[in-house]
């Protein structure tokens, strides 16, 4: 099933087989590092397990950008505006996307997500929350530009993608879809974007692998649901989850590292891990001041203010489409 985090639309074989899921499965255990898009992370189990890392005492991205939104109400008021259409990528999360809405003035609400479900229930909650405003749910992969809904077409946008979500991306991906987003939002368009700080690789490491292990079950259900959806004999238990901090790319990785030789099938392939190799499972971006600005500017964005948690562990940044030039 379609699920909360996942970026395409979703297509399945006569055996109900997802055929995007077993291709990128086949193909990533079939190199040298083996290596699985962090998408697939995230089905019904799997969002429930990183609704449940949100809580977590060492996970303090959500928290901290949760606080920024809580605190800086009337910074973003006086930097964006009133008036603008709210085009959330990803259905919004209950708890930040009232925290802005609130704070704005918006003259409608348009939350983008893959999953119809998901998309309906949020809108749903948004209208009880903010009875007056306008909300043009539009079911929607918005790794590709997206057509938005007429009634927002003269509005100028906002658009809101916060969670650090771009921090999955390797940055060839995420300039692709920052530039797509100014694409879909449009000229004179402005982007309030979370990015994770660069911070001591410990305070990381304990994030991304936790004392309850929940990180840890996280990353083992992808195996988990590659043996259900696929019939794969992977032996889960001989999986151990790593957190790795990755100093030259500023990103920490998660691994599933083989505790012994294993031999196993997928799909009816057949696949062998020495012990110590790993199947490498997801990548978060970790970004400083310059990076994050670079990073933007490269996708068609000038930043124009940036806001920190007390704890100076997350940052929110509010950026401009740029005007397309060439001198300098
Ligand atoms: C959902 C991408 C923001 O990278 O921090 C949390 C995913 N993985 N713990 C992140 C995640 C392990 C999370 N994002």
């Amino acid at each position: 099933m379609p699920s909360k985090h996942e970026l395409r639309l979703v297509e399945l074989d006569e055996d109900g087989v997802n055929t995007a899921f077993r291709a990128d499965v086949l193909q990533g255990l079939s190199e040298a590092q083996k290596a699985i898009p962090a998408r697939w992370l995230y089905d019904d189990a799997g969002s429930q397990l990183f609704e449940d890392i949100t809580e977590l005492e060492e996970y303090y991205p959500t928290r901290a950008e949760t606080e920024i939104l809580k605190g800086r109400g009337s910074d973003f008021s006086e930097a964006i505006g009133p008036g603008r259409a709210v085009v959330e990528f990803g259905s919004g999360s209950s708890v930040k996307t009232p925290l802005l809405l609130s704070q704005i003035a918006p003259a409608a609400y348009v939350p983008l997500d893959i999953s119809g479900d998901f998309l309906r229930a949020s809108a749903e909650e948004l209208r009880g929350k903010f009875p007056g405003l306008p909300v043009y749910p539009v079911e929607a992969d918005f790794m590709r530009r997206v057509e938005l809904p007429e009634a927002v077409a003269d509005m100028p946008k906002l658009g809101f993608f916060p969670g650090s979500t771009i921090g999955n991306m390797v940055p060839r991906t995420a300039t692709d879809l920052l530039r797509t987003m100014r694409e879909t939002l449009g000229e004179s368009s402005k982007l309030l974007i979370g990015m994770d700080l660069v911070k001591d690789p410990a305070v990381l490491e304990a994030a991304y692998d936790d004392a309850r292990g929940i990180t840890a079950d996280f990353n083992r259900n992808l195996v988990r649901r590659i043996n259900r959806e696929l019939g794969g004999t992977i032996p889960v238990d001989q999986l151990s989850h790593e957190a790795r901090w990755n100093d030259e790319f500023a990103r920490i990785e998660m691994h599933l590292v083989a505790q012994a030789d294993l031999a196993f099938e997928v799909a009816g392939r057949s696949f062998a891990m020495a012990a110590g190799e790993s199947i490498h499972t997801e990548n978060s971006h970790k970004f400083t001041r310059r990076s994050g600005n670079m990073l933007l500017l490269a996708g068609g964005w000038t930043p124009v203010a940036r806001w920190l948690d007390s704890e100076e562990r997350f940052s929110l940044i509010l950026a401009e489409a740029s005007i397309p030039r060439s001198a300098p």
